[in-house]
């Protein structure tokens, strides 16, 4: 992997580590009408929609900004105003999407279970046949506030059973964990560039039921995320609606490359699994509890309990860490102290070993020794 590793190593949900070609390929000013650009898009949207096996019975809609933009994109475009959305939450992620419901204004009742707790199915299927008015369901497919996977594809069979409408939150699992459209039927799957298909941030995209989109003309509260508009023109005229981030959509063209030459979801996903593997036994090996089982962590991104050790303090284990070229991730549990150790990006199982032997000698020089969190501690004194 040629990455270029001046910069540290960042072990984030994104941004996140890129390799050089990937960086290089935004070394050009492309116009947004250059034929070259229009033929970088249409390829873009192609490839996205490939990735889960779209095909013409889906269309994937290019959008501009962060990952939340796409989500807010998606949600206000998909659901009426009339509509009514079980979101299912387990994290922050859900409940951003609660957020972004109250702010324009759909309806949504929460289903909410604990950070450690996987949504089931059955969960899903039992609030949908008790409430006919629920018309969505909202559900993030990799929580990343503490890594936990969803069983996406037995929630979509429920949700499709009962005739709603189904938005999947991808951001962090699309490229990475096997989404298939040809399996499971969704409304909609919204992901973004900086994230497991290892481009730099800047835009998101949707991949959308045709049929659903079809319905959606004039259901957005937003001129410029209105999914519906940015598919219609985009259709006229092959080119995005506003000004495009041209050297986002380049690196973007450039990364897809090499997923492909990795092997697309197949490939990514057994490295990711590889590095998460190498990371928990590292960190397992040193005394560090992980807030999840393993039959419920995703490969993407680990939470780890903060050592009970007085000798710990996370602003200083990070600029630590950070200094022997690791970048870490504070933890986002309201419940309990912890922190993140990502496992995407251009790095493989070496940069992994690599992070967990910088880890261990800045343990050793904090004077750390109880690395169980503080409960945990107390039961085993
Ligand atoms: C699952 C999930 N949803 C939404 C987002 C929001 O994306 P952004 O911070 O790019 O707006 C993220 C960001 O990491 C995420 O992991």
């Amino acid at each position: 992997m040629t990455s270029k590793h001046e910069d540290p190593i960042l072990l984030t949900p994104g941004p996140l580590t890129t390799s050089l070609q990937t960086k290089q390929a935004q070394l050009r000013d492309f116009g947004s009408r250059d034929s070259a650009f229009i033929e970088i898009t249409a390829s873009l949207i192609t490839q996205l929609n490939d990735i889960v096996h779209g095909g013409d019975s889906h269309a994937c809609v290019l959008m501009q900004g962060s990952g939340t933009f796409s989500v807010e994109a998606a949600l206000g475009t998909l659901v009426p105003e009339t509509g009514h959305v079980l979101v299912c939450i387990n994290g922050e992620y859900g409940k951003r999407i609660a957020r972004i419901c109250d702010v324009i204004g759909r309806r949504h009742r929460i289903l909410q279970t604990a950070e450690d707790q996987p949504t089931t199915a059955k969960m899903v299927e039992e609030t949908l046949a008790a409430d006919p008015s629920l018309t969505h369901v909202s559900i993030v497919h990799c929580e990343t506030s503490t890594g936990i996977l969803n069983p996406l594809d037995e929630i979509a069979a429920v949700v499709a059973t009962h005739q709603r409408g189904l938005f999947i939150d991808a951001m962090s699992s699309f490229g990475a964990i096997e989404i298939d459209a040809r399996k499971i039927r969704f409304d909609g799957v919204v992901a973004a560039s900086g994230k497991c298909l290892e481009s730099v941030p800047g835009m998101g995209f949707a991949i959308l039921r045709r049929e659903a989109l079809e319905q959606c003309q004039g259901n957005c509260h937003s001129l410029s995320l209105d999914l519906y508009d940015q598919w219609q023109s985009y259709t006229r005229t092959r080119q995005w609606r506003f000004t495009p981030p041209t050297t986002v959509v380049a690196a973007l063209a450039e990364a897809l490359q090499q997923f492909r030459a990795e092997g697309g979801v197949a490939g990514r996903g057994a490295r990711y699994r590889k590095n998460c593997e190498t990371l928990m036994n590292g960190m397992e090996k040193l005394g560090f509890v992980s807030f999840l089982p393993r039959a419920i962590q995703a490969p993407i991104i680990t939470t780890w309990h903060a050592p009970a050790d007085p000798n710990y303090n996370f602003n200083a284990f990070y600029d630590k860490v950070r200094a022997r070229g690791f970048t870490l991730y504070p933890g986002k549990l309201t419940q309990v102290e912890t922190f993140r150790v990502g496992c995407i990006g251009a790095i493989g199982a070496a940069e992994m070993r690599q992070a967990v032997d910088a880890i261990a000698a800045i343990v050793e020089e904090m004077g750390i020794t109880q690395l169980k969190p503080a409960a945990r501690a107390s039961a085993a004194a």
